[in-house]
């Protein structure tokens, strides 16, 4: 990353003494070439360690590693009818995807959760996942004597026992129900089902995956050279094809071909530390105010869920500095989680020369009035500069993913809203990859909703 001060907006600071206090201010928001390589080999130790048939070794690494046990990818002469439930952030949505040879039709709905069903016993969230499926069902008319085949996309650290059977380890980003770790998720969702007294068609729950593997599915399903599906939503996570001989876990009898779909469940790298060379200030305070401190170092970083507060922890050290909004704010300024990716996504939609969107974000957070034509560039600037830090760091181990799978042509199919609405994540992404994989010809492209529609997807492929 280059120089702070050589930022156009931080260069048309006029005064040398606020420039050399807004470069210190921000300094630590650079992913330097330095920390690239240092992640790279750190990242690349951690998946031995997740990959050691050795327990103590395992131990030394925050990464799952997990076989997801779906057996293939989309192969395009899939038929029939399938749903995919997908839980995972706030929106519980229920998909159904109707495939004929292939083909598919897919209708999406959404179900929010509540704050009160977030907190409670996790039967809650459940409860609420089958009376959508009850809706869901009604409102398209759906019909069938037969089980539809359901995929379970279940977006939280879990270990996987085999494709249906999964362990769930600890809720995070939003979700603090009372209970859950240790159980399975699809057995709670049967058993909200049975609470119900059974949907009005029979349903048979087949699978439960993460929204990576979803949405490497759903990327298959659009392109046939996808081999990584990555999340960048409220969280994120991994999932790709990697080369059986490369993963140790799994007994080779157990396989169905010489490539196996993992599920990295990236979020908890760097936990046990190993990433403590590049964490800046920021990054830590969002972390000792977060739901769970101390845990999912690396999602933290970028995550969607987090990005909205580290703005916020960023332009209240430049105001404590001096160098902003007179040093003084507002008490919205100073409420810890009130800001969210949404207004960093606003402010980077203003192109070089435009202040619209962030001034309606000022305008929101009561700063409106007391910010100069300088602040107005300083928390572009700002802004910017710790977005571009946040596709860097995952582009970085995106390198790593590449590197594995060591085809000359790969695609990354990506859903989430962070990804979806950040207007330069893919730039920035596409930036550093080409330096870091220069012999890999690759693509990032929008999967939209493909981590729902993949569990349908995984349903289609393991019943054909
Ligand atoms: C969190 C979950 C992980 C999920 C990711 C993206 O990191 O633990 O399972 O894939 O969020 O939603």
């Amino acid at each position: 990353m280059e120089p702070i001060s050589n930022r156009p907006g931080i260069q048309k600071i006029k005064s040398a003494d606020k420039r050399k206090k807004v470069c210190e201010a921000l300094e630590s928001l650079r992913f330097t070439e330095n920390d690239v390589k240092q992640m790279m080999k750190v990242f690349e130790e951690q998946i031995d360690y997740a990959n050691s048939l050795n327990e103590e070794d395992r131990k030394k690494s925050d990464l799952f590693w997990e076989c997801t046990y779906v057996s293939d990818l989309v192969k395009g002469n899939e038929n029939g009818r399938y749903l995919g439930l997908d839980l995972g952030s706030t929106n519980f949505r229920v998909v159904l995807v109707d495939l004929k040879d292939g083909e598919a039709k897919t209708t999406t709905k959404y179900y929010n959760l509540t704050d009160d069903q977030l907190s409670g016993p996790a039967e809650l969230v459940f409860d609420h996942i089958a009376a959508s499926m009850e809706v869901f069902i009604t409102e398209e008319k759906i019909q069938s004597q037969k089980p539809i085949g359901v995929g379970f996309t279940f977006s939280f650290p879990t270990v996987q026992k085999s494709l249906k059977k999964s362990i769930l380890v600890t809720w995070t980003k939003r979700f603090k129900c009372t209970n859950g770790p240790g159980l399975d998720p699809c057995i709670l969702l049967e058993e909200a089902i049975e609470r119900k007294g059974g949907l009005s068609v029979p349903v048979n729950v087949m699978a439960r995956i993460s929204d990576t593997t979803g949405t490497l599915m759903a990327g298959s399903y659009y392109d046939k050279k996808c081999a990584i599906g990555l999340i960048l939503g409220s969280g994120s996570n991994a999932c790709y094809v990697e080369h059986l001989k490369n993963f140790k876990k799994l007994d080779p009898k157990e396989a169905k071909s010489d490539k196996i779909l993992v599920n990295c469940e990236w979020g908890a790298f760097g936990d046990n530390g190993c990433l403590d060379f590049c964490r800046n200030e920021f990054e830590r305070e969002v972390d000792q105010y977060s739901n769970f401190p101390g845990s999912y170092t690396f999602e933290k970083s970028f995550g969607g869920f987090y990005l909205g507060e580290m703005f916020r922890v960023v332009l209240v050290k430049l105001t404590k500095a001096g160098v902003l909004f007179d040093g003084k704010g507002s008490d919205e300024l100073m409420t810890r989680w009130l800001w969210k990716s949404r207004q960093v996504t606003t402010v980077e939609k203003d192109n070089p020369g435009s202040s619209e969107n962030t001034m309606s974000v000022l305008k929101q957070m009561k700063l409106d009035t007391i910010a100069t034509e300088e602040d107005v560039l300083l928390v572009q600037e700002a802004c910017y500069l710790m977005s571009q830090r946040a596709a860097y760091i995952v582009a970085t181990a995106l390198a790593v993913l590449l590197n594995h799978i060591n085809e000359p042509e790969v695609s990354i199919g990506i859903d989430g809203s962070l990804y979806e609405h950040h207007p330069r994540f893919h730039h920035h992404m596409t930036t550093l990859l080409q330096k870091l994989v220069p012999s890999t010809k690759f693509r990032l492209f929008l999967v939209k909703d493909g981590s729902g529609q993949g569990a349908a997807l995984v349903a289609a492929v393991e019943s054909s």
